[in-house]
């Protein structure tokens, strides 16, 4: 099977000319399904530049990107927001909430967006807002809220849709170590779900969380850890994660969900993902 992401001597160039910045300087980086990944590096060394390209939300000067075997490196804008709208959900440092709507409103907007229909949505966000551990929280608006809570309704609005690629910019830059762990543990979880988790990070102690840490500096990659060997738990779960219909994934996921007691096959017993207990004990 190809990479779920493969980026060829990609290059941005912000203001060619005499006071031009080489943002990105010769990027070559491929990613698999189900990855769990931290991209580090200084202020200015390129993260999010990267991250705009990986979730096709800015096109590169040059060089290649291939999402899903699909070259989208050089796509019209409309087809660019088509890709971002079925295969990615982002989450950024700061929340992007928007202050006169609820937690369920907000979760619910792009839906709407999307032109999803009425009760569907409904199921869709509040499903995910339970998934973060928000079901009690639905009616708040971001200002009644911490900002741990506020980043788990942009995450309830990133994963509504079970987007298979989940791209996360700074998500714990503005939060307490408490609520950046909650955060986190939400991430692994969507991880073990089988979606590909890809999060920009300044903070080493969050970077060595992740399988696979890739250091950028100056626009280009100093360091790569590498793949880790695929994650056992999440081949025993998922067949094809980043596959299929919405309601298909939506259907895998709450089946996982359900996993929270998971079966070890070689004796039978019955054992508690601590992950999962985390997230349950979060839930008030
Ligand atoms: N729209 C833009 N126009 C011109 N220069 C830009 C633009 N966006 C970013 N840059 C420059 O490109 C370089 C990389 O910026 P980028 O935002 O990718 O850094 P970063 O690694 O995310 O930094 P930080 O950790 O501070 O968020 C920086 O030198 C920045 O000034
Ligand atoms: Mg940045």
């Amino acid at each position: 099977m190809s990479a779920l992401i493969e980026i060829h001597d990609m290059h941005k160039v912000y203001n060619p000319g005499e006071n031009e910045v080489r943002a990105l300087d010769g990027i070559d980086l491929s990613i698999d399904r189900n990855e769990f990944v931290a991209i580090i590096g200084q202020s200015g060394s390129g993260k999010s530049t990267l991250m705009n390209m990986l979730g096709c939300l800015d096109v590169p000067t040059s060089g290649q990107y291939i999402l899903n075997g699909e070259d989208v490196s050089d796509l019209t804008d409309n087809e660019l927001s088509d890709i971002r709208n079925k295969e990615i959900g982002f989450i950024f440092q700061g929340f992007n909430l928007i202050a006169t709507l609820t937690a369920f409103e907000n979760v619910e907007l792009p839906l709407i967006y999307r032109g999803v229909a009425g009760r569907v949505r409904e199921e869709l966000s509040v499903t995910a807002l339970e998934k973060v551990g928000l079901g009690n929280r639905m009616d708040h608006k971001p200002s009644e809220m911490s900002g741990g809570q506020q980043q788990r309704v942009a995450i309830a609005r990133a994963i509504a849709q079970a987007p298979p690629i989940i791209l996360a910019d700074e998500p714990t830059g503005n939060l307490d170590s408490g609520s950046s762990e909650e955060i986190l543990g939400i991430l692994k979880n969507l991880h073990k779900e089988g979606r590909t988790v890809i999060i920009i990070t300044h903070d080493n102690d969050i970077a060595r969380r992740a399988d696979r840490v890739i250091k950028i500096r100056d626009g280009r990659i100093e360091s790569d850890s590498g793949k880790k060997e695929t994650e056992i738990e999440a081949e025993t779960f998922m067949k094809e994660p980043d596959t299929g219909t919405v309601e298909e994934r939506l259907e895998t996921d709450s089946e996982i969900m359900e996993g929270q007691l998971k079966t070890d096959p070689d004796n039978g017993n019955t054992e508690i993902d601590p992950d999962r207990e985390e997230m349950k004990l979060n839930r008030n």
